[in-house]
């Protein structure tokens, strides 16, 4: 009998019959069994490492995408429960109604796209979302809707657009890209506590079409900023750490590249790079 042992536990017990010569077994042949029961409780323990591998990171990811998914739905959420708490005392503010359908509409349009993405990874397969959008509107679009939340909450922030292209036709899933300039909108506006100055620019070379968020707050410690973009990276209180992270991976997605300069006190400018297609 031969044993297999891993970790000291017995995994295979191999029972030899005779030998076929009908001879005894020598020492070289039992130091030859002792060899192949050694290396057999090598493989055993690769074959296991490797699976417990596999195991963790395909935990890690569901993780990864389970807390993505808590994030961004988690503000759109928030959104709507302020909206309809102030409904009743608000219901005959004709203003209050008209911002109420359109951020409603926008908001459960967002929850719509985040449950698409969970039914796409859940298959395994990357966002299918492709359409065809003009870029320059999808950004004034998200522009105006992130002005309408600051107007909402009485925040003291300036927005200024500074389009140097009217157009952009574009390929490649609109409601992440949407979902990409929120996040870096939003963190504009966290990093001016409620004052100071949003600048948008969007411009193209002809080969690639140029975003630059920029605000005038409290910058970036330059210590910080080469570990922004990993997930779960936040200075906020009640931060996840996530935007930049789910951001970049819009950007790249799209196979673009996301840039950051910042000076602590003076403020930030995130620039977004993204081919032209023609
Ligand atoms: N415009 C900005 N100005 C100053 N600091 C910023 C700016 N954008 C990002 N940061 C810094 O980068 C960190 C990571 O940003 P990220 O958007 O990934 O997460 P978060 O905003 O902290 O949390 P979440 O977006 O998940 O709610 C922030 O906590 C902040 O310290
Ligand atoms: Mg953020």
């Amino acid at each position: 009998m031969v044993p297999v042992f891993n970790d000291k536990k017995l995994e295979i017990l191999m029972i030899l019959g005779e030998k076929l010569s009908g001879d005894m077994f020598t020492h070289d042949d039992i130091n030859l069994l002792g060899i192949i029961s050694n290396q057999l409780a090598v493989s055993i323990k690769n074959a296991q490492l490797y699976k417990d591998k596999v195991h963790s990171e395909r935990l890690a990811s569901i993780g990864m995408m389970s807390a993505t998914f808590a994030h961004e739905i988690r503000n759109p959420l928030t959104s709507l429960k302020t909206f309809a708490q102030l409904m009743p005392e608000k219901y005959n503010d004709p203003e209050f109604r008209d911002s109420f359908s359109k951020i409603v509409e926008g908001e459960i349009e967002r929850i719509d796209g985040l449950i698409s993405d969970l039914l796409d990874f859940s298959m395994e397969k990357k966002s299918s979302r492709t359409n065809y959008f003009d870029l320059v509107s999808l950004l004034d679009e998200t522009v105006n809707y992130v002005k309408e939340k600051l107007d909402f909450e009485k925040k003291n922030i300036g927005i200024e657009k500074n389009y140097g292209i009217s157009a952009m036709k574009m390929s490649g899933d609109a409601t992440n890209l949407k979902q990409a300039f929120i996040n870096l909108l939003t963190n504009g506006c966290q990093a001016m506590n409620g004052e100071g100055k949003l600048k948008v620019d969007i411009n193209t070379d002809k080969k690639h079409v140029e975003i630059a968020i920029t605000d005038t707050g409290e910058g970036i410690d330059p210590d910080d900023i080469s570990k922004i973009f990993d997930p779960f990276v936040t200075t906020k209180e009640m931060g996840i750490g996530l935007g930049l992270a789910i951001s970049k991976r819009i950007v790249e997605d799209h196979k673009g590249s996301i840039h950051v300069k910042s000076q602590l006190s003076k403020g930030t400018t995130f620039t977004i790079s993204l081919p032209v297609q023609i």
